[in-house]
């Protein structure tokens, strides 16, 4: 039977994420540690990884094989991928199943703030030269890169596409770290921080921040992250 806590505890779990993968180990000690482990004890969010090679009937659990017209690399075999995801489709609904691959759309915080308002998500993580083109065709609902560079699997991806969207789940961070603070939400990159003490080999803190005046130090804010994003992303200011 369920206590109260357990029930409260299932109630509060607003994200599951379910991360389909052929090195688990390289997933694991990201969600051991800081503010995604605390997302976890706080029942905010589920991460449940799932190794590939559990879903193949093959002896040698081989989940890939040579290219149909030749050509260098081995692809990610469907069977496999359709058991797991068909398995996990059976226990509940999701909202998106996404496909971490070098040519999808480039993750940007807009991204970031959609997708964490997902319920539950799958992230199926691409190895070797990637999946065979069905698995994409029929299953994945979203390609996502993280940036124009190829890495040996989609597994850093996908840490980094969670990380990206589990600090916006709200109740994750504290107000004294809100996501809405940070660069790029607003298309405006965050401005110069500054902390004790005051002054430093000489080197001082603007002296509007320590006035107190705090619709001064608004003002300055926004003017400081205003000219930074000018002077280091104008793209931004274009959108
Ligand atoms: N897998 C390999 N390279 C990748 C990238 N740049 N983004 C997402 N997944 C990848």
């Amino acid at each position: 039977m369920y206590s109260f806590a357990s029930l409260q505890l299932v109630r509060d779990v607003i994200m599951r994420i379910d991360i389909i993968t052929v090195v688990p180990d390289l997933l694991k000690s990201p969600f051991e540690a800081s503010i995604m482990q605390r997302s976890i004890e706080k029942g905010l969010v589920q991460v449940h990884f799932h190794n590939l090679r559990d879903y193949t009937t093959d002896n040698y659990k081989q989940v890939d094989d040579y290219q149909f017209g030749g050509g260098a690399g081995m692809v990610m075999m469907i069977e496999p991928i359709d058991k797991c995801i068909t398995k996990l489709k059976s226990e509940r609904e999701y909202d998106e199943i996404i496909y971490m691959t070098p040519d999808g759309e480039t993750l940007t915080q807009n991204i970031a703030n959609q997708i964490s308002l997902q319920g539950n998500i799958i992230i199926l993580c691409g190895h070797y030269k990637g999946v065979d083109q069905r698995v994409r065709d029929h299953f994945i609902t979203r390609e996502i890169s993280i940036g124009d560079y190829v890495l040996s699997g989609g597994e850093l991806g996908a840490l980094i596409l969670c990380d990206a969207i589990i600090r916006l789940i709200p109740g994750v961070l504290g107000n004294e770290t809100s996501a809405l603070t940070d660069s790029f939400q607003d298309n405006l990159l965050a401005p110069p921080i500054y902390t004790r003490p005051a002054e430093y080999k000489g080197w001082k803190v603007p002296e509007v921040l320590t006035s107190g005046n705090f619709p001064k130090i608004e003002q300055w804010r926004e003017e400081q992250a205003y000219l930074r994003t000018k002077q280091r992303r104008p793209d931004l200011l274009e959108e």
